[in-house]
């Protein structure tokens, strides 16, 4: 039998241990991080992970730094909380920096911990989330540290497309340390409190001489507008983790399966009556592509992803009869939905990251074309236009296309056409598919005709050459329009597989996934392909 004075020592060694692991950096630490607005890296596994659901590992690693005095300070945890949870019942595995320890700053066994749960997530098929808030390498350890970093890299890599990766920046995040959130699917922000820079305002002063601050340089607000680097950018840390839990719902756990279907209460077969008069008569006129996605859409299930990075195109997460989708949308309402270089690359991003995790792509399309001029071209819009265009081509996933105004020139090819293995294009009486606008077209085609209206007209006493050139150009605009501008010669070809009412796209869309559900195709094997970067 034991003896109880030696198994209440062993309870006591134990119960010290947990005690001082959980108090991390310690009071007067915790309460600076509470001043900065941030929370500790316990308090936001409480509140990202279903209640006490938490799993920790690996509380007792201590660091082995013996340099600048780092024998005599060797908190408990390393300043990580790493372990394994549950979001709505489904594991997670996660890593969540300690500010109050080192500032979160990373050493050989910090990364070696975020390492274990990276490799665990991976064999046991479940996502991976990190919560960054750290100073970055660990100083005191140099070499050591950058190779622990670099150890993170390449599990971020290996795990691109087997599980979901999603990352929470929320506090510093500089250096090469920005990185690892780099390279996962998905980026979180808090507005205020969290920033990324691969070089601070210190070193932009030297460098640039430009004066600019934290928050400008790499705030949230700027990689979500600016950079695109950030796919979320919340006003608290509260909102970001809730975030998180809403963005998993969509996803499945690993690359072999497929996302949850939740319940829905919104009948497959509801009429879009609003949608049958959304197209204005102009085809100049804009209209919100929201309205068209959160009609056809299961109720308030459209998740935006990238909401304010390149608005020109819209993508998202959204349910149809509770099934998960992933939504690109050309915006009429921003830059009238022209394809440029950032949303190019938005939407293949996104495009493959649904394809990657078996997440059926629904398209709706309203495209005048790619962005002309100096600034696109120089900068490569023909590389970037070539990975939206990749990305789809490549895609194996269901791909279900609703063309609703505009599909002209190379943009009607790359938003997922039938040429690129869409699977059921559909489109609107009020389509317009053809090799540019009609106004374009005209002025082309017709440019002798229009030319000699206005000669004949300067013949005619009296008449206004100028005005009888314009009536000549709209004369056989119209005719073009009539001509080309329809849904009606590509349905002829079979390039859309039906013209449908837009009060009737729900009801199709539906359909035509349940009909998609069972889909098997592959790509030719290959190492990796070369997508344009
Ligand atoms: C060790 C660090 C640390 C670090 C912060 N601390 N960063 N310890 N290594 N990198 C410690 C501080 O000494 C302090 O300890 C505590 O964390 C909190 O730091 P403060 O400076 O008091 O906090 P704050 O004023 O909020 O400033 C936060 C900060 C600043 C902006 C992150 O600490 C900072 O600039 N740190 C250095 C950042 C940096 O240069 N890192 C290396 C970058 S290179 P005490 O004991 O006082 O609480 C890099 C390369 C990665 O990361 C490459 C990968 C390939």
């Amino acid at each position: 039998m034991a003896d109880p004075a030696i198994s209440q020592t062993t309870e006591d060694i134990l119960a010290r241990y947990r005690a001082e692991a959980l108090k991390g950096g310690g009071e007067k630490r915790i309460e600076d991080q509470h001043r900065k607005g941030k929370l500790t890296a316990r308090e936001r596994l409480e509140l990202l992970l279903d209640e006490g659901s938490f799993e920790e590992f690996d509380m007792f690693v201590r660091h082995r730094s013996t340099d600048f005095g780092l024998e005599k300070q060797r908190p408990l945890g390393d300043g990580v909380v790493t372990g394994c949870g549950r979001i709505n019942g489904r594991f997670v595995y996660v890593f969540s920096q300690d500010f109050t320890v080192f500032g979160g700053s990373l050493s050989e066994t910090h990364a070696e911990k975020i390492i274990k749960v990276m490799e665990m997530a991976m064999r046991n098929g479940a996502p991976i989330i990190g919560l960054n808030d750290s100073g970055g390498a660990r100083i005191q350890e140099g070499v050591v540290s950058l190779g622990g970093y670099a150890d993170i890299f390449l599990l971020n890599t290996l795990a691109s497309g087997v599980v979901p990766q999603i990352s929470a920046v929320l506090g510093p995040c500089a250096g090469g340390a920005v990185y690892s959130p780099a390279i996962t699917d998905f980026v979180f922000m808090v507005e205020g409190t969290s920033y990324m820079f691969v070089t601070g305002p210190n070193v932009v002063k030297t460098v640039t001489h430009e004066d600019v601050t934290s928050e400008a340089l790499g705030g949230a607000d700027t990689h979500a507008q600016k950079s695109g680097v950030a796919h979320f950018a919340l006003p608290s840390e509260l909102e970001c983790l809730n975030g998180v839990r809403t963005l998993l719902s969509y996803l499945p756990q690993n690359n072999r399966e497929k996302a949850p279907c939740s319940t829905s209460d919104d009948e497959p077969t509801r009429i879009c009556t609003a949608l049958q008069s959304i197209i204005p008569d102009s085809p100049n006129k804009p209209y919100d592509m929201h309205v068209v996605i959160e009609s056809i859409a299961d109720k308030a299930s459209f998740f935006e992803v990238h909401r304010d990075f390149a608005t020109n195109i819209i993508v998202g997460f959204a349910r149809l009869d509770g099934e998960a989708v992933g939504i690109v949308a050309n915006q009429p309402l921003s830059m009238a939905g022209v394809l440029d270089i950032d949303s190019s690359t938005k939407g293949a991003r996104f495009v493959r990251f649904c394809d990657a995790f078996n997440i059926p792509l629904v398209v709706f399309e309203d495209v005048p074309g790619f962005l002309p001029g100096t600034d696109q071209e120089w900068r490569g819009i023909i590389r970037h236009g070539a990975k939206l265009l990749y990305a789809f081509a490549e895609a194996t996933v269901p791909k279900v296309t609703v063309i609703t105004r505009k599909a002209y020139g190379g943009a009607y090819d790359v938003m997922n056409s039938k040429h690129i293995r869409g699977d059921m294009n559909y489109a609107w009486p009020t389509a317009e598919i053809a090799v540019m606008g009609p106004k374009g077209a005209v002025e082309i085609i017709f440019k002798k005709e229009i030319e000699e209206a206005r000669v004949v007209g300067g013949r005619v006493e009296g008449a206004d050459p100028g005005a009888l050139a314009h009536a000549r150009e709209e004369e056989l605009t119209n005719e073009y329009r009539t001509r080309f501008a329809n849904p009606y010669i590509a349905a002829e070809r079979g390039f859309v597989d039906d013209v449908i009412e837009p009060q009737e796209t729900r009801i199709r869309l539906i359909r035509a996934l349940k009909m998609l559900a069972t889909k098997q195709d592959t790509n030719p094997w290959k190492k990796h392909g070369n997508i344009p970067l």
